[in-house]
C-alpha cells in the first residue's frame, strides 16, 4: 500500500516516546512563557505591532513576488541598511526566514570542490545547507577549534567553516575568536548563525560577531533570524557587499522564494529601532538567564551555564522530559522540551528561554514549579 511505511514509523515513534503534536497558543495565555524565543519581549510591543499593521495597510498582506521581481519594498531596503549598520557589517540581505538565510549562505559559499567544516551541534538549517551545497562536508566535534584547524589543514582549495554562535539546544557559545583564527591560518571563510546572539550578545545586542570583533571582516558572514529578539519573522545574511551581491545572483532560497511579508519587515524594523533606543534590554535578558540558571542549579538540577538567553536542563529520558514539561504547563509555566531527533547527542532536556521583561517574582515562581514537579 502507498505510504504504508508511514504507519510503521509512527508506531516506532510512539514506542520510543517521540511523538510530536501541535498545540495552538491562545492569544491570552495565562501561562508564564519560558518556551518562546521572544527574548526581548518585543513581539507584542505596541510600536512593533503597529508597524506591522501599518506595513500591511501600505503594502498589502503579502510581498506579491520574489525579491527580484515585486517582493522588495522600501521597508526591506531600510531593514537591510539598518540591520547591517547595527551589527557592524557592510551589507545585509533579508530572507523569508532564518532557515532560508542559512540555506543560502552555506550553499552559495561552498561551491563544487570546496570543504565545509561544520560543528556537530549546528542547527538543522545549517546542516541542511551543508546537505544541499556542492562542497563536501566534514562534521567536527562540538566547539572544537583544533578539530576545525586539522580539517582545514587537510584540504586543498576553498573552504568555509560553519557554526552557530550560540547553540540552540544547550545555549552555549562557540569559540568564535578561535574559529576565526583557524580560518585565517588557512584562508577559509567563516559563516556563523547568530540567531540566538542578535539582541542578546554584544554592545546593546549587536550580536556575537560584533562582540568577538569579527563584524565587518572581509572573511566573515553572519546569518540572523528576525523571529527571536526582533519579535517578528524572517531572516538575513550579513557580510561584505560582494558576498551579498553573490547571494542576490545565486542563492536559490533568495531567488525562488517570495519576499518577506511587508508586515514582518515593518515589525522587525520597528523592533530594531526600539533595541537601538533601549539597549539595556540585551543586558536584562542575559541577567534573567543567569538568574534562572543559578536558581535551578542551587536547587540541585543539572543545567548548562547559559552564554545567552537559552537555559538547558537535563532530563533522564524523552518520556520523563515530556512528562516534566507537561507537569510544568499544568502548574502554569510553559517550557520547551527537546528530545531526539532534535538533539545531536540524544540527551533529552527541558529548554527554557529567558526574557528581558521577566520579573524576579516570575523567575522565582518558574523555578519553584520546575523544581517542584521534577521527575
Ligand atoms: C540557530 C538557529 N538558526 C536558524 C533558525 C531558523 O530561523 P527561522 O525560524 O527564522 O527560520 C533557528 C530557529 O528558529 C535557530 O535556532
Amino acid at each position: 500500500m502507498a505510504f504504508g511505511w508511514i504507519d510503521e514509523q509512527a508506531t516506532a515513534r510512539r514506542r520510543a516516546g517521540l511523538v510530536r503534536t501541535l498545540r495552538p497558543r491562545p492569544a491570552d495565555s495565562p501561562l508564564l512563557d519560558l518556551a518562546g524565543n521572544d527574548y526581548l519581549g518585543l513581539a507584542r510591543h505596541p510600536e512593533v505591532t503597529e508597524a506591522a499593521a501599518a506595513a500591511a495597510r501600505t503594502w498589502g498582506g503579502g510581498s506579491t513576488g520574489s525579491r527580484l521581481v515585486t517582493g522588495t519594498t522600501d521597508l526591506h531596503t531600510e531593514l537591510e541598511r539598518e540591520l547591517a549598520a547595527f551589527c557592524g557589517f557592510e551589507a545585509a540581505l533579508v530572507f523569508s526566514s532564518g532557515y532560508a538565510a542559512n540555506l543560502a549562505a552555506v550553499t552559495a559559499l561552498a561551491p563544487h570542490g570546496s570543504l565545509i567544516v561544520s560543528d556537530a551541534g549546528n542547527h538543522a538549517s545549517l546542516i541542511d545547507g551543508c546537505r544541499l551545497a556542492r562542497g563536501t562536508t566534514q562534521v567536527v566535534p562540538h566547539a572544537d577549534a583544533d578539530a576545525v584547524r586539522k580539517a582545514l589543514g587537510a584540504h586543498d582549495g576553498p573552504a568555509v567553516v560553519v557554526s552557530d554562535t550560540v547553540f540552540s539546544v544547550d545555549g552555549d557559545a562557540a569559540p568564535l575568536a578561535e574559529l576565526a583564527r583557524a580560518c585565517r591560518e588557512h584562508g577559509a571563510g567563516l559563516v556563523v548563525d547568530d540567531a540566538h546572539g542578535l539582541g542578546v550578545l554584544g554592545d546593546g545586542g549587536r550580536g556575537a560577531p560584533y562582540a568577538a570583533g569579527l563584524a565587518g571582516a572581509a572573511d566573515v558572514v553572519a546569518t540572523v533570524t528576525l523571529s527571536k529578539s526582533l519579535g517578528s519573522q524572517g531572516g538575513a545574511v550579513l557580510g561584505p557587499a560582494r558576498v551579498v551581491d553573490h547571494l542576490v545572483n545565486t542563492a536559490r532560497t533568495f531567488i525562488f522564494d517570495t519576499g518577506l511579508a511587508p508586515a514582518a519587515a515593518g515589525a522587525a524594523l520597528a523592533a530594531l529601532r526600539l533595541l537601538r533606543r533601549e539597549p539595556h534590554r540585551a543586558a536584562r535578558v542575559r541577567e534573567a538567564a543567569a538568574g534562572l540558571h543559578a536558581r535551578l542549579t542551587a536547587a540541585g538540577l543539572e543545567a548548562v551555564r547559559p552564554d545567552a538567553a537559552v537555559v538547558s536542563v537535563r532530563a533522564p529520558s524523552p518520556e520523563a522530559a515530556v512528562g516534566w514539561a507537561a507537569a510544568c504547563r499544568a502548574a502554569g509555566v510553559a517550557v520547551g522540551c527537546f528530545r531526539p531527533p532534535s538533539v545531536p547527542d540524544g540527551v533529552s532536556r527541558l529548554r527554557l528561554t529567558a526574557r528581558a521583561d521577566l520579573t524576579r517574582e516570575q523567575l522565582d515562581r518558574a523555578v519553584r514549579v520546575i523544581v517542584g514537579v521534577r521527575p
